[in-house]
């Protein structure tokens, strides 16, 4: 057995109404990589951040190599050689790459006012170059999709020369292709002895990456299993501990009168959005999906009015409607659920009910312009509790709330506008197994009750489960559409590489 990293052991943390951790236990191996799983809210992210310094823990122990240490700020872990990557991405949008790996340790020149521009530029191009990354270190990481920028972040933790590696959710917003390379490099690290902490909803991920797994539920250590001897279906019964919800394949009824609600024609705009057009029935799901970058999440950007498009025109009910901004499609009855929530979702300074009522405030004030308050409020216990929102009442601040958390937030958020329209895009992203459960539940309700969704999921089976029929798209362009029966992983991947070739002007 290799040697014993790091070794938390008692660890208890107290927030305002919130007992995050009770008498906590982890231990990392050196060369392991090291899975932290359990439901949101159950305390991972608060663990690894006890552990990084971010967080100062109210009790319980620390050993690191053999030492007990007290890692009472981040700087402190850095120079013990324990680098993160968190769950929220936190680069600065404004710096190039290269500026951002280096922050508050630029290189200088001979004269120290100055910064070494060049040699910063080179020492991120060689970091790059070992992890066989093609970036520019000039390049804006405003510039950056989510994935790229994720990238960025494991160089950074990897210039600190980490002897521990925490990664929290790695793969959330990455492509398969994306995966495989950070796996390559999760392995190239592993080899080299570096202990690596692996936090993952997605259980698939589990068995192919790591070597042991510890449960966390509510705050508190479950068990740590070698993951050769265990099943997925064992672990998340220690995680949840209850029976899950499971849909079959969606049936919508062929023989009924079919009504579009929305019919989006020829949509375009610039290289993102290419000559688009499909059509919405009511009470139905289509599912949208697509390598990263094929364009989804900015069709569904045009038809909600936050890009301007170039051209084409959106129907709903039959009627052409005129979508200038989010406001005119909110009025249109079209919601959109983004897939980035900290952008564009949620106002996490704002409370759970604020943040909630947002999109429907007109429903919530009365005559004098006044907010009606205890309105707001019973609204927003009621998607607490369906919604099973991990939060010790409705005026906790967002951003005090897990990841997961989070997401359902935005998600009670749009269920209280009533929107005839839902697009959501990557719902289920950052979300444990038992409330993804709950949200396909809840999808299920939604277009019984006649509502009708647009989802767009990189989860391929998620697609399948959910939609009832499937629109994939390539590069800008719908390259293909699948009822629920024809559609299989393989026919999907297909279109979804299928380049049409630009037509010669
Ligand atoms: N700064 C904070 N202030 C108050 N409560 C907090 C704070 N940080 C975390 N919590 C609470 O502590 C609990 C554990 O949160 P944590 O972020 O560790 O969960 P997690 O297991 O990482 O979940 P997820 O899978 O959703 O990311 C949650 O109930 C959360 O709301
Ligand atoms: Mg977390």
């Amino acid at each position: 057995m290799s040697q014993i990293l790091v070794s938390m052991d008692g660890i208890t943390k107290q927030f305002p109404g919130v007992l995050a951790l009770d008498q906590c236990r982890f231990e990392l191996r050196a060369g392991e990589v090291h899975a932290l799983v359990g439901e949101n809210g159950a305390g991972k992210s608060t663990m690894m951040k006890i552990l990084t310094g971010v967080y100062t823990k109210d009790a319980g122990r620390i050993v690191y190599k053999g030492k007990e240490v007290e890692i009472a700020h981040t700087k402190a872990a850095q120079n013990l050689g324990i680098g993160i990557i968190h769950q929220e991405l936190q680069l600065m949008p404004d710096l190039t790459i290269a500026q951002n790996i280096f922050i508050g340790r630029e290189p200088r020149t001979k004269f120290p006012l100055f910064l070494d521009d060049n040699e910063l530029n080179g020492r991120t191009q060689a970091l790059f170059e070992q992890m066989n990354l093609k970036l520019d270190p000039r390049t804006l990481v405003s510039e950056l999709t989510v994935a790229k920028q994720q990238m960025v972040e494991i160089a950074k933790a990897l210039s600190f020369k980490s002897e521990v590696l925490i990664m929290d959710e790695p793969t959330a917003a990455l492509t398969n292709a994306e995966i495989d390379e950070l796996f390559r490099m999760i392995t190239q690290l592993r080899e080299q002895g570096v202990g690596i902490v692996y936090i993952s909803h997605r259980m698939e991920e589990l068995k192919r990456i790591t070597d042991r797994i510890t449960v966390m539920r509510d705050g508190c250590y479950v068990d740590t299993v070698r993951t050769d001897e265990a099943t997925i279906d064992a672990i998340i019964s220690m995680m949840v501990g209850r029976q899950i919800y499971s849909t079959s394949k969606p049936s919508i009824d062929g023989s009924g009168q079919q009504t579009k609600v929305l019919e989006v024609q020829r949509l375009s705009r610039g290289n993102a959005v290419k000559d688009v057009s499909f059509h919405l029935n009511k009470g139905e799901i289509v599912g949208f999906a697509g390598l990263m970058g094929a364009g989804r999440t900015e069709v569904a950007r045009a038809i909600f009015g936050a890009d301007p498009i170039d051209s084409g025109e959106i129907l709903v009910n039959g009627k052409s409607v005129s979508i200038k901004g989010p406001n005119d499609a909110v009025r249109c009855g079209i919601g959109y659920l983004s897939e980035d929530r900290k952008q564009f979702g949620l106002l996490v300074d704002m409370d759970v009910k604020t943040n909630i009522s947002i999109a429907s405030y007109r429903s919530f004030r009365n005559p004098f312009g006044w907010m009606k308050q205890a309105k707001m409020e019973r609204n927003a216990e009621a998607h607490v509790a369906s919604l099973k929102i991990k939060t010790p009442n409705v005026d906790q601040k967002v951003k005090f709330l897990s990841g997961g958390n989070q997401q359902k937030v935005v998600i009670g958020k749009w269920l209280t506008r009533d929107c005839q329209i839902l697009m959501i895009d990557e719902p289920t992203r950052g979300i444990d197994v038992g409330a993804k459960s709950e949200i396909y539940k809840l999808l299920d309700e939604l277009v019984q009750q006649g509502k009708s969704i647009i989802m767009i999921s990189s989860e391929l089976p998620e697609i399948l489960r959910m939609s009832h029929r499937i629109i994939v798209m390539c590069e800008g362009r719908i390259t293909g559409e699948l009822s629920s029966a024809e559609a299989t992983q393989e026919a999907i991947m297909k279109f979804a590489t299928m380049r049409v070739e630009e037509e010669a002007k």
